[in-house]
């Protein structure tokens, strides 16, 4: 029996575990795999990746390059861009992009060319799991068919699951490891394998009676986010017409011991999934005639909130008896949340290009972001500059964006000119208290 062979190898940790796409989810699972002692192939199309992780040269901030290089030594991890070695791996990972196409329709080309290489190596004791973010449907709608033409037997020769991702780059309370995991499979042999798995590498699984349940669960999980985020947002523009302080009133209301979750505030939404994500729901929901109103208008909601912060900068300005143009601004973090080196869909990028519009000057500093790169939306040519006092001072206003734990905000706010807080990390109470504007 194909699946007890293949769970007795997961169990005994001789299984070789492949992870496709060695990015932002794929890095870190490798290294849950490794430091559980399996060993590791990691498939890439981008060859400067994998060129990187064979000399064991990590592009992720918090998966150090020692790590990489210790387990390459070993023999235990290997990057490659070399398809065929997919044959020689029991365990197959999908942790390839999911982005949105032109028209805010789900891309899954990613997906789907991934797929057609596997069944091209596909054998007989295979376990093939999806962990992109996607619509319910997309692994027995858009995979099984596909792997299904190798003429293999799903559930009998190989094994086909979903199991979402729930990395949170940054956040030092959980990594992969401790943060339990939704698993399915197609059917229930498929469950077992995977289940099987996993429980290998996390706290613990939790698993579902359908691939579409748990496609669905992801999906859930960043909606509510993306909805209660634009909650928040609505309220911080009808708050500050008011002279009310969001942040406040959030800190006031969540003392309630029950029945609320704080939310915050901020200059928009940032990251490859909360902006993104769900439009894949709205784009399937529209093949049931059903029109997704809640994910629309936070989407709406959201992508307005870059451009309420130009705004507010030019309302403070303006008190001061300047414009925006000609005024010489400073951007405090451009990652598009604290502590991370990410860039994807940073709100801060689009309120740079609206302040430049409006005819400011403007620069940048963070950490983490050496200097700014041609993007698929953006082209900015612009190295970050230093947070020194001397350099503070010579701003018209200081736009804190993304709060990074590395700045020291008392100095920003002793130097400043003028600060336009979208983050509360001055800590000041108010709309506008002294130099610091909230927006
Ligand atoms: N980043 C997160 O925090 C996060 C969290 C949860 C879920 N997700 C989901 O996980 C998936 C991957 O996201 P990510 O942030 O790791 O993306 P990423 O862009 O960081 O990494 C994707 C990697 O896949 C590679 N790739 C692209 N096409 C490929 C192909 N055909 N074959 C092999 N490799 C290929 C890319 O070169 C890149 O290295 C997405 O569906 C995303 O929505 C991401």
């Amino acid at each position: 029996m194909p699946h007890r062979k293949l769970v007795g190898k997961i169990k005994r940790k001789e299984a070789v575990v492949g992870i496709i796409g060695m990015g932002y989810v794929g890095l870190p699972l490798a290294r849950e795999f490794l430091l559980a002692d399996y060993r590791v192939t990691g498939f890439d199309i981008d060859p400067e990746k994998v060129s990187r992780l064979n000399r064991g040269v990590s592009y992720i901030k918090h998966i150090p390059s020692t790590f990489i290089k210790k387990y390459g030594k070993k023999g235990m991890f290997e990057a490659t861009d070399d398809f065929s070695r997919l044959a020689s791996v029991d365990a197959i990972i999908l942790c390839v992009p999911t982005p949105l196409g032109r028209h805010r329709e789900p891309d899954l080309s990613y997906v789907i060319d991934t797929t057609l290489k596997i069944r091209e190596h596909l054998r007989k004791g295979h376990v093939v799991i999806l962990e992109s973010t996607t619509y319910p449907g997309t692994t027995d709608e858009e995979m099984l068919p596909l792997l299904l033409e190798a003429g293999l037997t799903v559930g009998r020769d190989f094994f086909l699951g979903y199991s979402p991702e729930r990395e949170d780059p940054g956040n030092r309370e959980y990594t992969a490891r401790t943060i339990p995991k939704v698993v399915a499979g197609i059917t229930e042999r498929c469950l077992t394998v995977v289940d099987h798995l996993y429980r290998q590498v996390v706290v613990s699984t939790v698993p579902v009676s359908s691939t579409r349940v748990a496609e669905g669960s992801k999906l859930l999980e960043n909606i509510y986010r993306a909805v209660n985020i634009a909650l928040v947002n609505e309220m911080k523009v009808i708050f500050d017409r008011m002279g009310v302080d969001i942040w406040e009133v959030i800190g006031a209301a969540s003392t309630k011991p029950f029945g609320f979750q704080p939310f915050y505030p901020g200059p928009g939404l940032g990251g490859h999934c909360i902006p993104i994500d769900p439009f894949y729901l709205t784009w399937k929901a529209k093949e049931y005639g059903i029109n997704t109103k809640f994910i629309e208008l936070s989407g709406e909601i959201n992508t307005n909130m870059p451009f309420f912060v130009v705004q507010k900068t030019a309302r403070a300005l303006n008190a001061k008896g300047k414009s925006l143009k000609g005024s010489r601004i400073l951007l405090l973090g451009m990652a598009y949340k604290p502590d991370i080196d990410d860039l994807r869909e940073s709100p801060t990028l689009h309120i740079m290009k609206l302040l430049e519009e409006e005819g400011a000057v403007v620069d940048y500093n963070d950490p983490y972001i050496p200097r700014l790169y041609r993007m698929r939306k953006f082209s900015y040519d612009k190295e970050s500059v230093p947070v020194t006092a001397a350099n503070i001072k010579k701003y018209d206003a200081v736009i804190i964006s993304t709060a990074h734990s590395a700045y020291d905000y008392e100095a920003v706010k002793r130097h400043a000119k003028l600060i336009i807080d979208t983050r509360n990390a001055t800590g000041v109470t108010g709309t506008v208290a002294g130099k610091v504007w909230k927006a």
